[in-house]
């Protein structure tokens, strides 16, 4: 068994039908011996949750656990599809071996590289036998995952050897779960799913079944990294670290046979709030001793541990500054004392004041992360990650690029993206976000040493928010799992066209559907962004969203506060002047072209405008039409589009399962309403501000 059967849970992009292709082969899996590649066998047992062991593999882990699963995966494919696992000698049609086995037939032998290398696989098919090569059991998993989404085609014509191989190293989700119920945040800061799936009631949960399924989920798009607790790390949860290891360990261990490494969130004052030290000083001696042994202990129970993440200095969490220290000061005492036991720190760039004067106009918290970040570069260790969200704001819906990410060539970066829904609809929009992190990780800094995002990514990671929670369908919202697939595949290879990895998604949950299924799904979703875009901030000026909870429409909820989240809208004009000539000289902090491009009123994409300038209502966009006027037409357009996507799923009643079809029109019929609400209050907004009507006459209240 591979996982457990979860009654009442959706399998989401791996139901037993998507195994049919592989598991009715005769298939050969060749793992022994296994190399030191994949990591270390661990000790166990893990340690009891006070006094309840907990269930779930405790030992002989790393390369062999990864192994293990190749081959339980092969088995019970075969076992439910009529196909048969065959020893050595015997005919196959899939053989799945590591280039190290022993006895690897000539068919393997003939697509033989050099060099794979760790967790890529060659896959080949010829002379009627499909071949997934791989020099390590994580790329056996991977290329195992790959015959499976490419189905009967795996077995189809001939194809050329082909290695793949992942272009970024640490493909990570963060979980913001906490252990207790937070008053204001709840179970899970910004989830839309139900609970966690890692703890429940103050504890990790008893079951951890869902996890092992969760990472066999993850393991199928390629993802292997999740850290499992909430970035504001409160005090319950800053004991994991110690005292309540156990737990974390007992979750690694059901991570691990899918080759995730467990990473946890710590509290930078945990030398005071836990270790009962008077200071949390990076520099200080007995604080970094203290991050050394504890350290130590956490790799003492969890051998494969990956790492810290850190918000620090960050909305309230405490931080190097009240040492007058820097983050790189910070980050490197953590870095020094993961260094001996191979772990990295992800230290977030996500440093601004959230105590802003609102009245104070010079003050840009768009700035921010790279007025305390650029200036360190070059300073960092090498295993400490500086982990940058992908805007200079808050996962807005659209947001230029974070000019940090082209500012520390010397420094490893992580980009952050956020499978969670918060600011695009909270799951129960569709809104699938494939497209933009898709135009993310293309965006290319020109001029010498020129870099895609994507490329700058390949040195720390790529690392989002989940959208994961103890929900039937894991996202809340179904389509949303379509979210957390393409983030995974995106982090695998990040010039992969979001409208394929969506068919691929689609072919995969839906399997053995009608062509309706796949081309409503597509006529839905791949537009499904730009949509939600046209009913919500326009522009790019983001957030007019309600306050505290960030769902639904609020125009002025953030205006007059310390956020450093403001649209300037007046009777005149609406935007923020971040141009170097007359406003915050944000458009400085990118290189050239994009300085100028940003700069330049002319130049600068219609998306974007409003982020950089402040126009006025009749200012003439490149597309040809006045700001004003596209606010109204996109408005009506998107509230439209949403309209348009509820008739297109109800032509799928009968075509797809009905608690799935029930569930998903319900959240449509949400995403109508409050697309017309947004709709109405920002047209309304915009005309009583400006006076300026809309051209075509159309209702605005
Ligand atoms: C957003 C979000 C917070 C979260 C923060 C972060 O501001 O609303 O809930 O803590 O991002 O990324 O740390």
């Amino acid at each position: 068994m591979t996982v457990p059967p979860l009654p009442g849970v959706h399998p989401a992009w791996l139901p037993p039908e998507a195994f049919r292709a592989a598991g009715s082969r005769r298939v050969l899996v060749l793992t022994d011996p296994v190399g030191d590649l994949g990591g270390e066998a661990l000790p166990g047992p893990v340690a009891d949750l006070g006094g309840e062991a907990l269930p779930g593999p405790v030992a002989d882990l790393g390369g062999e656990a990864l192994a293990a699963t190749v081959r339980a995966e092969a088995a019970e494919a075969c076992e439910r599809h009529g196909g048969a696992v065959v020893a050595p000698g015997e005919p196959f049609d899939l053989v799945l071996a590591l280039s190290s086995a022993d006895a690897l037939p000539p068919e393997a032998q003939a697509v033989r590289e050099p060099e794979i290398g760790a967790e890529g696989f060659v896959l080949a098919r010829h002379d009627d036998v499909t071949v997934v090569l791989a020099d390590d059991p994580a790329g056996l998993l991977y290329g195992w995952f790959e015959v499976v989404r490419l189905g009967e085609a795996a077995f189809g014509e001939a194809r050329p050897a082909r290695a793949h191989r992942p272009a970024l190293r640490r493909r990570m989700l963060d979980h913001w779960d906490n252990i207790d119920v937070h008053p204001v945040m709840g179970q899970v800061e910004r989830g839309y799913s139900g609970g966690s799936i890692f703890w429940r009631d103050g504890a990790a949960r008893g079951d951890l079944a869902r996890v092992r399924a969760y990472a066999r989920l993850l393991a199928a798009t390629g993802v292997n990294a999740v850290a499992i607790n909430n970035v504001n790390v409160h005090a319950t949860e800053a004991r994991l670290l110690t005292d309540r290891l156990g737990e974390v360990a007992a979750i690694a261990a059901e991570l691990r046979p899918y080759g995730i490494r467990v990473h946890l969130s710590v509290n930078f004052a945990s030398p005071i709030v836990l270790g009962g030290l008077d200071s949390a000083d990076p520099l200080d001696e007995g604080v970094r001793e203290w991050w050394a042994r504890t350290t130590a202990h956490v790799y003492e129970t969890i051998p494969d541990f990956g790492g810290y993440v850190v918000k620090a200095d960050s909305e309230g969490q405490p931080g190097p500054f009240a040492y007058g220290r820097s983050h790189a000061d910070g980050a490197n005492m953590l870095a020094d004392a993961l260094a001996p036991h191979g772990g990295v720190v992800f230290w977030r760039a996500f440093v601004y004041n959230h105590r802003q004067d609102w009245r104070d106009r010079s003050t840009d918290r768009a700035r921010a992360a790279h007025d305390h970040f650029a200036p360190l570069d070059g300073q960092f260790r090498d295993n400490a990650i500086v982990q940058v969200k992908y805007g200079p704001m808050d996962f807005q819906t659209r947001e230029p690029v974070s000019p940090v990410i082209a500012a520390m060539p010397g420094t490893r970066l992580a980009v952050e993206l956020q499978v969670t829904q918060e600011y695009t609809g909270q799951q129960r929009h569709v809104c699938y976000l494939g497209p933009m992190w898709s135009e993310v990780l293309g965006f290319r800094f020109w001029g010498p040493g020129e870099r895609t995002v994507a490329d700058v990514a390949a040195g720390g990671g790529l690392t989002a928010v989940s959208n994961v929670g103890d929900d039937p369908y894991w996202t809340g919202h179904p389509l949303a799992q379509a979210n957390l697939y393409a983030f995974g595949r995106l982090a695998w290879a990040p010039d992969l066209d979001p409208a394929a990895i969506l068919d691929e998604w689609i072919g995969l949950t839906f399997p053995g559907g009608p062509g309706l299924v796949r081309a409503t799904l597509h006529e839905m979703m791949d537009g499904s962004w730009e949509t939600y875009e046209r009913y919500t901030a326009p522009l790019g000026v983001g957030f007019m969203v309600r306050p505290g909870h960030h769902y639904g429409p609020d125009v002025d909820g953030y205006e007059y506060t310390p956020w450093g989240t403001y649209h300037f809208a007046d009777r005149d004009g609406v935007g923020v002047d971040r141009t170097r000539a007359t406003g915050t000289g944000y458009t400085g902090q990118y290189p050239a072209p994009w300085s100028e491009v940003y700069e330049s009123l002319a130049e600068c994409p219609d998306e974007l405008l409003l982020f950089f300038h402040h126009v006025p209502y009749e200012h003439v966009l490149q597309s040809g039409s006045t700001v004003v006027q596209h606010i109204y037409d996109t408005h009506f357009a998107g509230a439209e589009e949403a309209a348009a996507m509820r008739l297109a799923w109800e032509k799928l009643a009968g075509s797809v399962d009905e608690a799935l079809y029930a569930r998903v029109k319900e959240r449509l019929d949400e995403q109508v309403r409050c697309a017309e609400e947004w709709r109405d209050q920002v047209n309304t907004y915009f005309l009583r501000k400006s006076g300026v009507p809309d051209a075509h006459g159309r209702p605005i209240h």
